[in-house]
């Protein structure tokens, strides 16, 4: 793959990583880091920035390739508006599990949807505030799931009203849980409204390969979502806890799916654009010796 690779200009592999670095990550942790070659860039999960206080560690590594999985999404919506495809390759070596990426750069105009993608990239963030009661249609979680599918992410929109009401329930019993043990929720949302819209990513396995494949979904449906003016917020702390992980497995999922994450889906009464984004580490920060 990297062999037919374009070298990449220094200035601009470090603007898509800036640009890729917009990608939300659990507690803003952005666990990942940057190596820049001549013909390619790799993705590597930062151990440092990959534990979280209070959950097992099979959860904090699960929220972690999660989020780089959305970073390596970004990382491709960044590089095709500046004109590079980006070819992907996961987990390129077996024997160096926190190396999750490897990607080189082809020169490739601009597709159309590429400009309005970044924009997407760029207005994205977590809206907390609470939604309107406007319902969420049933064809738009659809349609989100759907967006996606091209990254092999497997994404259940919750149509029914009593699996809704089995999830409501499960949040409820994972925050009071979280509650009693103590464990700090900082700012991060924990409820979940009988009027939101809800999407769960999970998947079958659930392994490094499979957490990069719901990253990318999540990346992609996100930035889908902020184009039709929708808000997406996840709720981690259900999937966080084994108690409750299993029984969302085994009462809403039939078993079928592993879940990796929750999401809340929803219509803000005004425009995001009162909404301060959240800053970032600067690139250079994140990059690793070559
Ligand atoms: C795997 C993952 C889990 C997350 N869990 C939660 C959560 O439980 N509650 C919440 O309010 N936000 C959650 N978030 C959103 C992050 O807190 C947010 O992306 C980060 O603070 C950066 O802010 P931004 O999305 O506005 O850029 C999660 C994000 C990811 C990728």
């Amino acid at each position: 793959m990297c062999q037919t690779a374009t070298a990449v200009p220094h200035r601009a592999a470090l603007r898509v990583l800036e640009l890729a670095g917009r990608a939300p990550s659990a507690h803003n942790a952005q666990p990942w880091a940057w190596r820049v070659r001549p013909r390619s860039l790799e993705l590597h999960l930062d151990p440092a920035r990959t534990a979280a206080s209070g959950i097992d560690a099979e959860a904090a590594e699960r929220n972690a390739v999660v989020s780089c999985g959305a970073a390596l999404h970004h990382l491709e919506v960044a590089a095709a508006a500046l004109g590079w495809e980006a070819r992907v390759l996961l987990l390129p070596e077996p024997g160096h599990p926190t190396l999750l990426a490897r990607l080189g750069l082809v020169r490739r105009p601009p597709a159309p949807e590429a400009g309005a993608r970044l924009d997407a990239l760029l207005q994205r963030c977590t809206d907390r505030r609470r939604f309107t009661a406007w319902p969420v249609e049933p064809a738009a979680l659809v349609d989100l799931a759907a967006v996606a599918a091209p990254y092999g992410a497997t994404v259940l929109p919750v149509l029914d009203a009593v699996d809704h009401a089995r999830l409501e329930r499960l949040v409820l019993r994972a925050v009071e849980a979280s509650a009693r043990s103590g464990l700090d929720d900082g700012d991060h949302a924990v409820e979940l409204w009988s009027s939101d819209g809800v999407l769960v990513l999970g998947d079958a396995d659930d392994d490094r390969r499979a957490w990069l494949r719901s990253g990318r979904g999540l990346g992609a449906l996100w930035l889908e979502a902020t184009r039709a003016g929708l808000s997406v917020v996840p709720l981690s702390r259900v999937v966080e806890l084994p108690e409750t992980r299993q029984a969302l497995r085994g009462e809403v999922l039939g078993r079928r799916l592993r879940p990796h994450l929750l999401l809340r889906i929803g219509w803000q009464a005004i425009g995001r654009s009162g909404v301060r984004l959240t800053s970032r580490l600067p690139v250079e920060e994140l990059l690793l010796d070559d």
